[in-house]
């Protein structure tokens, strides 16, 4: 997948100002690309993850996914290539506490309609794939901070996507489990050659990343 990002804005109002958490960002990816986006706090990481992953509209400006705008097409169709292309991975996991972990990765799959069977042997072998064969029937709050973002990745890598969109994956993780995480994240970009992009301040990403932007109050800048 390519997706590439032509002169987009987003502006926030808030009481009479204006903010630009975008400011005419000018992106893009190539399938197998391992792009990190560093910024400060406040800087537009999460807003443009956002716009990126279809998850929000642009206030102007375009996102093309190979090469379709994606404005043009239906929310429906926005939605298809969320679940089909895209997997998402988020600081705070989003896992849902109810259900175990085999359950949290199939639900991706049931979104599509896969049989029951299907659902079952995929999140088996993703679950293995992060090392967690031994915390199937595990709640969340039953694990480790690092086993509940191993089960996001997995969660992400359900519905088999080109591109995996994290923002700040590590942002909750010590150190030593960072490190991990990051080797997992590297090593599906290098096996599978999923594309990754993920918002980060964390330098141990930026290392292993082949592309680095900087983003500083929406606007970006790729490293030179
Ligand atoms: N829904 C919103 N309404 C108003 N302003 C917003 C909204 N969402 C974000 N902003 C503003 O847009 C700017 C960018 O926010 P964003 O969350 O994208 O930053 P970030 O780089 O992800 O920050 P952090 O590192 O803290 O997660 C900030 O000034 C923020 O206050
Ligand atoms: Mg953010």
């Amino acid at each position: 997948m390519n997706i590439k990002t032509l002169d987009l804005t987003k502006l926030y109002h808030v009481g009479a100002s204006e903010i630009a958490a975008i400011d005419r960002v000018n992106f893009e990816v190539n399938a197998g690309e391992f792009v990190a986006i560093v910024g400060p706090s406040g800087s537009g990481k999460s807003t443009l993850l956002n716009l990126i992953g279809l998850n929000d509209y642009p206030t102007s400006g375009r996102i093309l996914i190979d090469d379709l705008d994606a404005s043009t097409l239906s929310s429906r169709k926005r939605r298809r290539i969320r679940l089909l292309r895209m997997g998402f991975i988020f600081q705070s996991f989003n896992l849902l506490p109810t259900l175990n972990s085999l359950e949290n990765v199939e639900l991706p799959m049931s979104l599509l309609g896969k049989s029951r069977e299907e659902q079952r042997q995929n999140a088996l072998k993703l679950l293995e794939r992060v090392g967690l064969s031994h915390r199937l029937f595990h709640r969340p709050k039953q694990m480790s901070i690092g086993e509940m973002q191993r089960v996001g990745i997995a969660r992400a890598l359900a519905n088999n996507p080109e591109v995996l969109i994290a923002d700040e994956p590590t942002g909750e993780l010590d150190s030593k489990t960072a490190k991990e995480i990051i080797a997992l994240l590297s090593e599906i970009n290098e096996s599978e050659k999923t594309t990754i992009i993920v918002a980060t301040h964390d330098e141990k990403i930026v290392e292993v990343a082949n592309t680095l932007y900087f983003i500083h109050d929406g606007k970006l800048k790729l490293e030179s």
